[in-house]
């Protein structure tokens, strides 16, 4: 997946991977949950002169301790019951290379002391182990916008903290830089079509303005998650707006809209398609509704180009 940098923060976020990519430097980088941390990590790596050395990912919250550091420091025969042969561990098979220590927040007192040894020092042991093992790796912590919080309500070591946040990167919330979505969406189903065989699908105007105007609590993730559904759905070369899920087009989200207000011609458009799609496409029954005649919802529906309903439709009853 490329990282899509159209937006000025993103642009400065690309520049700032290049630079920090040519040193030694441990990175931190800050974002909320689908904001493409491990994509920055990763473009971290694939830049650096460490690219042909492993990259290496551990995640710290998902592991209780033992386990953690038995991953992270790897362990001697007879350590523990069960070690019944030695096994190195991440640092070692990342070593040259880069390691990355997802949701960093996640890790114990006990082992932020030992982690922090092996930052500053750059040895360690393997559990159960004497010999001390000298490494060469680069950190990439991740984490979410509360570490500074955790630093603050002393959960998180502040030393650790600076230790590893010698460059931090943080990423906006896709909110944030609403100019990265079309081309984000358009890889995406670029992406999404290819695996289902058929290639080059569109987005269709409108539907873009309506993913242009979603505030995406679920970040770049989410956006992904609303295009791969989209691909299933659509019928032909196009994403349309009736592919998109019923909360992104709806007249009460344009209507609360932070960003832009919509014209009466839009709102109505839009109000025609929920009425429609609430009878499953009864005109009759819209019409009644809408408290218009027929024929007035017909004119309507050719004005504003509403006819995909049918495919829909077609798609529900596969
Ligand atoms: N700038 C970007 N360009 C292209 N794809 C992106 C970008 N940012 C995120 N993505 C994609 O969005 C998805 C979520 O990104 P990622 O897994 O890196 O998020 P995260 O910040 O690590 O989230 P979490 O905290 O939940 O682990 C991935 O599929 C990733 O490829
Ligand atoms: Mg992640």
């Amino acid at each position: 997946m490329q990282l899509v940098t159209n937006s000025a923060v993103m642009k400065n976020v690309s520049d700032l991977i290049d630079r920090v990519a040519g040193t030694d430097a441990n990175v931190l980088v800050i974002g909320e949950s689908g904001t493409g941390k491990d994509l920055v990590a990763q473009a971290i790596h694939d830049r650096s002169h460490r690219r042909d050395r492993p990259l290496t990912k551990i995640d710290c919250a998902s592991l209780p301790e033992d386990l953690f550091e038995s991953e992270l420091f790897g362990y001697e025969k007879g350590a523990f019951t069960g070690a019944s042969e030695s096994k190195p561990g991440r640092f070692e098979t990342a070593n040259g290379g880069s390691l990355v220590l997802d949701e960093i927040a996640g890790v114990s007192q006990s082992s932020q002391a030992k982690l922090l040894r092996v930052i500053e020092e750059r040895i360690f042991e393997r559990l159960g182990g004497k010999q001390s093992i000298s490494i060469d790796v680069r950190i990439i912590a991740l984490a979410n916008v509360d570490l500074k919080e955790a630093v603050r309500a002393r959960a998180f070591r502040d030393d650790l903290y600076y230790r590893l946040n010698v460059v931090t990167v943080a990423l906006p919330r896709l909110v944030e830089r609403t100019e990265d979505i079309p081309s984000l969406a358009d890889q995406f189903a670029k992406h999404f079509s290819s695996r289902g065989g058929h290639n080059g699908i569109r987005i269709s105007g409108d539907a873009l303005k309506s993913l242009e105007e979603y505030e995406y609590p679920g970040n770049v993730r989410e956006l992904r998650n609303i295009i791969e559904q989209a691909v299933m759905s659509a019928y032909g070369d196009t994403i349309g707006l009736s592919n998109l899920p019923e909360y992104l087009r709806s007249a009460a989200r344009l209507i609360q809209s932070k960003q832009r207000k919509p014209s009466l011609a839009e709102l109505e458009a839009v109000y025609i398609r929920e009425v429609l799609e609430f009878t499953r496409g009864n005109k009759t029954r819209s019409a009644e509704i809408l408290g218009i005649s027929r024929k007035n919802l017909y004119e309507k529906m050719r004005r504003y180009e509403i006819g995909q309903l049918r495919s829909r439709k077609a798609d529900e009853q596969l």
